[in-house]
């Protein structure tokens, strides 16, 4: 059997039954890719149903508030797929009647869909002919293939897209597509995988050539950030002082608590000294306790995170700044660093 028959054959005795697999409706689809971008199947699941129960149609999902998605979201990160898909949602209610379009080329268009989501929403929605390339998809074609061409590179991701569409079963692009997806997943894993299952070996340059674990080459071109976040936790009876995050960073329009930034690791005694925890903190502070610096990992950024906790209040306050219940705190999206250590004070 060549490729496609035995990957199709592998794919119907081995898939794992999902719940946005078996149904055409492109909505579900839709919820089910955004949630699944930079997310794996486990963790997204939970979230998944939640959303599908809370807006079982675009419909739905257009009439919630911002915060309300965001607060569903959390714990998911990359916060903008939830804000994105608001923007999403409101534009098929306005422009196409609240019936999600099932087209790669009007699919496209939307906020937050790019051509991996756009075509897999379109094939598995309505068979239409387009090949997905994905993580999972790059590195079958790397390794069956023997590509050797970055995947992150702009000429590697020419000749992996035409790969996918050359090897396109086009008759059913849609079951292909998730098959390639589903063998990426199961079999041909990153780390580990599992090439004595593998219903392809026999045709696998890499298997043949013992090449697995040096494809894909992927470019090392992003410099990871590292920042310092020194956040104060400052109580007043039963209210808590809160933070909302403005538009142009990470967490955007989340709710964190009054933070200072630094470029490194500073002692407590050179903390204070710095004007901004002058100016609103006054020369006067007393600290309660500071926690030990926890590491949080982000795409392109390393957050080194920390509370101080005050004895006295801030002298002035951020615009942004506000107290709050902590009954009021936990219906609010917070990053979930924050939640970590708020929950461990407050027994969220
Ligand atoms: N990851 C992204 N999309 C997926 C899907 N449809 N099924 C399984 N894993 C996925």
């Amino acid at each position: 059997m060549d490729f496609n028959n035995e990957l199709i054959h592998w794919y119907q005795n081995n898939k794992r039954e999902l719940p946005w697999r078996n149904t055409s409706d492109a909505y579900v689809i839709w919820l089910s890719e955004i949630i699944l971008q930079q997310t794996r199947v486990e963790q997204g699941l939970p979230y998944f149903y939640r959303f599908l129960e809370k807006y079982p149609t675009v419909s739905h999902f257009a009439a919630a508030d911002e915060d309300e998605i965001l607060k569903l979201w959390q714990g998911l990160g990359y916060y903008s797929r939830g804000r994105n898909m608001l923007k999403t949602a409101l534009t098929v209610q306005t422009h196409y009647n609240g019936i999600f379009p099932r087209q790669y080329d009007q699919l496209i268009k939307l906020k937050g869909i790019g051509e991996y989501t756009a075509a897999a929403i379109a094939s598995f929605s309505a068979n239409e002919t387009r090949a997905v390339v994905d993580g999972n998809v790059y590195r079958v074609l790397a390794r069956y293939f023997g590509i050797e061409e970055p995947i992150n590179s702009n000429q590697g991701k020419k000749t992996f897209q035409l790969t996918a569409n050359n090897l396109l079963n086009k008759k059913i692009s849609g079951l292909h597509n998730q098959a390639m997806m589903e063998l990426g997943a199961m079999v041909c894993k990153p780390q580990n995988p599992a090439c004595g299952i593998c219903p392809v070996r026999e045709g696998c340059y890499a298997f043949l050539h013992n090449a697995v674990r040096s494809l894909p080459v992927k470019l090392n071109k992003v410099k990871i950030r590292e920042r310092y976040f020194n956040y104060f936790l400052v109580t007043d009876g039963d209210e808590v002082l809160i933070n909302r995050r403005d538009e142009k960073d990470i967490w955007a329009n989340m709710y964190d608590l009054p933070l200072i930034e630094t470029q490194a690791l500073l002692s407590p005694d050179e903390l204070l000294l710095l004007p901004q925890v002058k100016e609103f903190f006054g020369d006067d502070i007393k600290i309660q306790e500071i926690s030990q610096v926890k590491k949080h990992i982000l795409t392109h950024q390393r957050l080194f995170v920390r509370l101080i906790k005050l004895k006295s209040k801030p002298v002035k306050l951020k615009d942004s700044w506000y107290y709050t219940t902590i009954g009021n705190m936990k219906k609010l999206a917070v990053p979930r660093i924050i939640f970590i250590f708020l929950k461990n004070i407050f027994n969220l």
